[in-house]
C-alpha cells in the first residue's frame, strides 16, 4: 500500500535524475569559469559544453555546429519561427503556417508575427488533435515561408505524422519546423528521421534541468537570431551560456531510458480505472499513434479545475492539459481546437507517466481516483 504522494504530470516536468545533478554540481559551485574566457577556467567550461554540444548534436541526428543552447523549449521555437521570420522578411514568402494544436510558445507567436507583416493561417487538426496531411495541402501554397507541427501533442500525447508533413512543406519550398519538446529521447527526433529543418527540444522534459534547451537546424537554412549580445552560439544567441544547465542537459541525453515502462504504468492505470468500472472518457484513446506516456480524459460533468483540487488532496499530481499554463482557468485550445465546446473544453484531465512510475503506484493512482471522483463524473465523449 503507497501512502505517499503519485506523480502522474511527467508531460509537465520531469525529476532532475541523480546523475545530472551530480554532473552538474562542480559547475555551480567551484567551476565557475566563464566559457568565453581564454584562461583555464574559461577552457575548462568551454570544454565541457563542447562535450555536451556533442552529446545533444549526436542526439538529433545533426553536427556539433547546428545546435543552438537556449533557455528551454519556448525559446527554441521562438528561435526557430521568430529567425526565420526575421530571415524571409523582404522576400517573396510571406506566409507561415502553424498547426491549430501547438504549445502557446508557438500560438503565442502569431500577433508577433503579423507585426512583422506576415500572413498566419493555422492548420486545422482532426477530432484527436492529429494534423492530417491532408489539411496541410488545404493551406499551403508557394508563398508559404515556414510550417510548424509539433511532433506531440502535449495535452492528448497524439504524435503527428511529421515525416509525411515535411514533405509536403519543402515540395512547395517551405521550411519545417517541429516542437519536438515532448517525444525527444522517446519517439526518433532526428532531423532525417522527421525531415524537419529545425527541432526544438528542452532538457527538463527528459529528466534534465529547467532552463536548458536547445534548437538543432539543417545548416543552409536562413535563421537570423532573436537575441543580441556577446555572440555566444556562433553570433546565434548572445548571451553567457548557462553552463551547468548545458552539462545537466548533455549528461541526461545518456541516461538509460524504457519507454517501455511508462506504457505499462499508463497502460495498467487504464487497465485498473476500467475494471473498477469507472467509464472513461479516453479522449484519444490509447492507440500506438499515442504517446507511451498518455492518458487523457474528459470529465462529464465536473470541471477539471474541481477534479484536480481533489486529486491533489488524494496525493494524485495530475493537470489539465496545457501544464505549462495550469494554474490559468481557460478552457484548453488544444480541446477547442479539436472542436469540443468551452464547457467540455474544461473538463480534460491528463495523466502522464515516467520511467520511474512503478505498476503498484499506476493501481494506487487509480484506486484514489475512483474513491476521490464519484465515478458518474467521468464518461464517455457525449
Ligand atoms: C510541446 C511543448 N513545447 C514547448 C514547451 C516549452 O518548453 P520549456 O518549458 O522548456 O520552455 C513545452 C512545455 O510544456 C511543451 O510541452
Amino acid at each position: 500500500m503507497i501512502d505517499s504522494r503519485i506523480y502522474l504530470d511527467h508531460a509537465a516536468t520531469t525529476p532532475l535524475a541523480e546523475a545530472v545533478s551530480q554532473a552538474m554540481a562542480p559547475w555551480l559551485t567551484q567551476d565557475f569559469g566563464n566559457p568565453s574566457s581564454t584562461h583555464l577556467e574559461g577552457r575548462k567550461a568551454r570544454a565541457a559544453i563542447d562535450s555536451a554540444r556533442e552529446a545533444v548534436a549526436t542526439s538529433l541526428g545533426v553536427l556539433f555546429g547546428e545546435v543552438i543552447f537556449t533557455s528551454g523549449g519556448t525559446e527554441a521555437a521562438n528561435l526557430a519561427i521568430l529567425g526565420s521570420a526575421m530571415a524571409g522578411l523582404g522576400g517573396e514568402r510571406n506566409k507561415i503556417l502553424i498547426g491549430a494544436a501547438e504549445h502557446h510558445c508557438v500560438l503565442h507567436l502569431i500577433k508577433p508575427l503579423a507585426k512583422l507583416g506576415y500572413e498566419i493561417a493555422l492548420i486545422p487538426c482532426d477530432s484527436r488533435s492529429r494534423i492530417q496531411p491532408s489539411a496541410l495541402v488545404e493551406c499551403i501554397d508557394e508563398a508559404t515561408l515556414l510550417v510548424s507541427v509539433m511532433h506531440a501533442n502535449n495535452e492528448t500525447g497524439v504524435v503527428n505524422p511529421i515525416s509525411e508533413l515535411s514533405v509536403i512543406a519543402h515540395r512547395h519550398g517551405a521550411l519545417f519546423h517541429t516542437d519536438a519538446v515532448q517525444t525527444y529521447l522517446t519517439l526518433p527526433t532526428d532531423l532525417d528521421a522527421l525531415g524537419a529543418d529545425m527541432v526544438s527540444v528542452s532538457a527538463h522534459k527528459v529528466n534534465g534541468p529547467k532552463g536548458i534547451g536547445a534548437l538543432a537546424f539543417r545548416s543552409g537554412i536562413k535563421l537570423d537570431p532573436i537575441l543580441f549580445g556577446g555572440g555566444q552560439e556562433r553570433e546565434m544567441r548572445g548571451g553567457t551560456e548557462n553552463v551547468a544547465g548545458i552539462i545537466g542537459f548533455g549528461t541526461a541525453v545518456g541516461l538509460n531510458r524504457e519507454p517501455s515502462l511508462r506504457k505499462a504504468a499508463r497502460n495498467q492505470f487504464v487497465a485498473v480505472l476500467e475494471k473498477m468500472q469507472v467509464p472513461l472518457g479516453l479522449t484519444v484513446g490509447v492507440g500506438d499513434d499515442v504517446l507511451p506516456s498518455h492518458a487523457h480524459f474528459v470529465l462529464q460533468k465536473s470541471s477539471a479545475e474541481v477534479a484536480l483540487i481533489k486529486l491533489d488532496r488524494a496525493g494524485v499530481s495530475c493537470s489539465s492539459g496545457a501544464a505549462c499554463s495550469s494554474g490559468s482557468l481557460e478552457p484548453s485550445h488544444v480541446l477547442l481546437a479539436v472542436g469540443f465546446d468551452e464547457a467540455r473544453a474544461n473538463r480534460g484531465l491528463r495523466f502522464t507517466f515516467g520511467d520511474s512510475t512503478t505498476l503498484e503506484e499506476a493501481t494506487e493512482a487509480a484506486r484514489r481516483i475512483s474513491r476521490v471522483l464519484d465515478p458518474s463524473q467521468w464518461g464517455a465523449d457525449e
